[in-house]
C-alpha cells in the first residue's frame, strides 16, 4: 500500500478549527491502499512567543520530508505586524521554491456574488511565488527623519518569470478554452514589465493552439468585476497576484471558499496548501468559520500528487454541498466538515 505523508501545520485563529475539517474530508475520500500519515507542527503565534521563533532551518529539514504541508493560517494580532509574514510564510515559499502560487476561482452554483446577474466565473491566477517586490530587497535610509527614503526593489528574473510563464502556458493548454492573459503594468513598469512581455511572448510560440492577451493590472481589475468571464488562466508577479486574487475571491464566493497552492512543480520540495483567508482571530474557536476553502485546498494537494479522481470527488461534494446550502440555517465549521466526508466517501 502507498503513504502520503503529509506535514500538517494548523496554525493560529480558526486555522487549528478548517484544518481538522480538511483531514476528515482527506480521510474519507482516499483510496483504500492510501495510507493517510499526518505530523503536525507548532508554527505560529504561540509557538513565536514561547520561543521567538517562526520557522528554523531544523524545521524546514523536518518538513522537508513530508510529500505536501497543509496549511490552516499563520497570524495574531499580538504578533508585530510582518513578523510571522516574513518569518514564516514568505521564509517557507522562499525556502521550498513555491514558485507556483495556485489561486483557481470558480463561482459554484447557489453561491453569492456581489456582482450583478450569476455571471460565469470559472479561472485560475498563476502567481509568481518567490521574485518581485517580495524578495524583502530594499532599505531605509535617514529612518524616521522627514527625509526618510525607503526602497523595496522588484526582483524579476529571466530564469524566475520564463518557469512561471511557462506553467501557466502548459495550463491554459489543459484547458478547454485554452487562454492565458498575462497582467502586468508594463506602460509604467518598463524594465520588469518588458522582461515579463518578452518572455510570455517567446514561450507564446511553443504554444500555437493557447489564445493569449496582455491587460494591465489596473484594467485587469475593471474586467474582473464587469466580465470576470474572459479570463482562463492568468500569469502575473507576485504583487499584483496577490491584489487580484483577493479582488478574484471576492467576485467568486468570498475567501470562505477560496483555496491555494504553493507549488514547486519539479517535486524538490514539498509544496504547500492553503485557505487564502487568514486566521480570522475575531471568530477563532467558535465553529463559525467555513472549512470550505481548506477542503478545496485539500483537493489541489490531492491533483498536485496525482489522486485526480480524489480531487474531483472532493470538488463535487464541494459544489453539491454550496448547491443545498441556500436558504438553510448556518451550519458549525464541523457540520461542514461531517457533510463533505459524507458526500465524498458516498
Ligand atoms: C497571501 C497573503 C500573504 C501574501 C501575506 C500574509 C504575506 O496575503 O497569501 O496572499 O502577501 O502573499
Ligand atoms: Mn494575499
Amino acid at each position: 500500500s502507498r503513504i502520503l505523508n503529509l506535514a500538517v501545520i494548523p496554525g493560529d485563529g480558526i486555522g487549528q478549527e478548517v484544518v481538522a475539517e480538511g483531514l476528515k474530508v482527506l480521510s474519507a475520500v482516499l483510496p483504500q491502499d492510501v495510507k493517510l500519515e499526518t505530523k503536525e507542527f507548532d508554527f505560529g503565534a504561540r509557538r513565536y512567543h514561547a520561543t521567538g521563533e517562526t520557522l528554523t532551518d531544523a524545521d524546514l529539514e523536518a518538513l522537508k520530508a513530508h510529500d505536501a504541508i497543509l496549511l490552516g493560517a499563520i497570524g495574531d494580532p499580538s504578533v508585530p505586524s510582518g513578523v510571522l509574514e516574513r518569518g514564516f510564510l514568505l521564509k517557507l515559499r522562499f525556502a521550498f521554491d513555491h514558485h507556483v502560487n495556485l489561486r483557481p476561482s470558480k463561482l459554484l452554483p447557489g453561491v453569492a456574488t456581489p456582482l450583478a446577474g450569476q455571471p460565469e466565473i470559472d479561472f485560475v491566477v498563476v502567481r509568481e511565488g518567490t521574485e518581485g517586490p517580495y524578495t524583502g530587497n530594499g532599505g531605509t535610509i535617514r529612518k524616521g527623519t522627514e527625509h526618510e527614503v525607503a526602497t523595496e526593489v522588484s526582483v524579476n528574473t529571466a530564469f524566475g518569470v520564463e518557469r512561471v510563464v511557462r506553467d501557466a502556458f502548459a495550463r491554459a493548454q489543459a484547458r478547454p478554452r485554452k487562454k492565458l492573459t498575462l497582467v502586468h503594468k508594463n506602460n509604467v513598469l518598463t524594465f520588469a514589465g518588458h522582461l515579463w512581455t518578452n518572455v510570455f511572448n517567446k514561450v507564446a510560440e511553443e504554444y500555437p493552439e493557447v489564445t493569449t492577451d496582455y491587460i494591465h493590472v489596473d484594467a485587469a481589475t475593471i474586467y474582473l468585476v464587469t466580465d470576470p468571464g474572459r479570463f482562463d488562466v492568468i500569469v502575473t508577479d507576485n504583487l499584483f497576484g496577490d491584489i487580484i486574487t483577493d479582488l478574484a475571491a471576492a467576485v467568486s464566493g468570498g475567501i470562505g471558499v477560496a483555496a491555494s497552492g504553493n507549488i514547486n512543480p519539479s517535486g524538490d520540495f514539498p509544496s504547500m496548501f492553503e485557505p487564502v483567508h487568514g486566521s480570522a482571530p475575531d471568530i477563532a474557536g467558535q465553529g463559525k468559520a467555513d472549512p470550505t476553502a481548506t477542503v478545496l485546498s485539500v483537493a489541489l494537494l490531492l491533483r498536485h500528487l496525482g489522486h485526480e479522481a480524489e480531487a474531483t470527488r472532493i470538488e463535487e461534494a464541494v459544489s453539491a454541498d454550496l448547491g443545498e446550502r441556500g436558504g438553510k440555517p448556518a451550519r458549525s465549521t464541523s457540520e461542514i466538515g461531517d457533510a463533505l466526508a459524507v458526500r465524498v466517501a458516498g
